[in-house]
């Protein structure tokens, strides 16, 4: 079976930073830190309402990471024509909503056909692998075929919220879809609300190629990293009273 990758999503340490504009912590760092322990691409969602990511944080990340860097984007003209700008070496599309706390569901690739359809295109032109985020629903996966995207993230968010009872069956579906998917020549990526505690299923898919993985990376850099930050603290008071 081959490796999995593992995309480290940073917008929640972003959001850190934008909470009070101050210039730490650091993306540059945590893409060296993230990259120096085994993640092997970085990710940003760059959001219309800029809540977090900021356009220069798309650019800096680009001139520092030494892996690959996958942007997270609405497929709208304007977003479209960034991404070119930056240059990422993937792009996921995703639904964007204004007043939604995290990407809600995956695309309605029907829908909304004829405009994924020119941003695949232009940003394939460009060199960008694309892939659509989406339900793990096999009709979705053949729409998105349709459309010439070389690439799928499977939605894995009603995984993580479902309880012991509805759990396995959307399981099967991942793995259904998951399937179906390599069957028709799509790589397979997946993602969203997971933690150490529910990815071991997933991971045990063997078609899925990479997990990008955010909120529950920085949520538990908080707690792992507390005690150094307490520490460095200290030591700093300290120091000034023994001078
Ligand atoms: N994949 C996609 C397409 C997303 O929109 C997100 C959230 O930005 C993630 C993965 C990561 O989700 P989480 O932060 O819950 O790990």
């Amino acid at each position: 079976m081959q490796a999995l990758r593992l995309g480290v999503n940073l917008d929640h340490l972003v959001a850190v930073r934008e909470a009070r504009h101050t210039p730490y912590p650091d993306l540059a760092e945590a893409i060296t830190v993230s990259e120096q322990n085994g993640g092997d691409g970085i990710t940003l969602h760059l959001r219309e309402d800029r809540r977090h990511v900021q356009p220069q944080d798309m650019f800096l990340a680009r001139r520092v990471a030494r892996s690959t860097l996958n942007m997270e984007m609405a497929p709208t003209p304007g977003m479209v024509e960034m991404a070119v700008d930056v240059g990422p070496d993937f792009c996921c599309l995703v639904p964007e909503r204004r007043e939604e706390l995290t990407t809600e569901g995956g695309l309605d690739v029907i829908a909304h056909g004829r405009r994924l359809r020119e941003a695949i295109q232009r940003l394939t032109e460009v060199g960008i692998q694309v892939s659509l985020f989406i339900e793990p629903d096999p009709k979705v996966i053949d729409a998105v075929r349709e459309l010439g995207a070389p690439l799928v993230e499977l939605h894995t968010g009603t995984y993580c919220n479902l309880g012991e009872g509805e759990v396995h069956a959307e399981l099967e579906r991942i793995r259904t879809a998951a399937r179906h998917a390599a069957d028709i020549g799509l790589k397979v990526n997946a993602g969203h609300g997971l933690h150490a505690g529910n990815v071991g299923p997933v991971a045990a898919i063997p078609q899925i190629e990479e997990l990008n993985i955010g909120h529950a990376i920085v949520a538990r850099a908080l707690i792992t990293g507390l005690g150094e930050a307490v520490r460095e603290m200290r030591a700093a008071m300290d120091a000034s009273r023994k001078r």
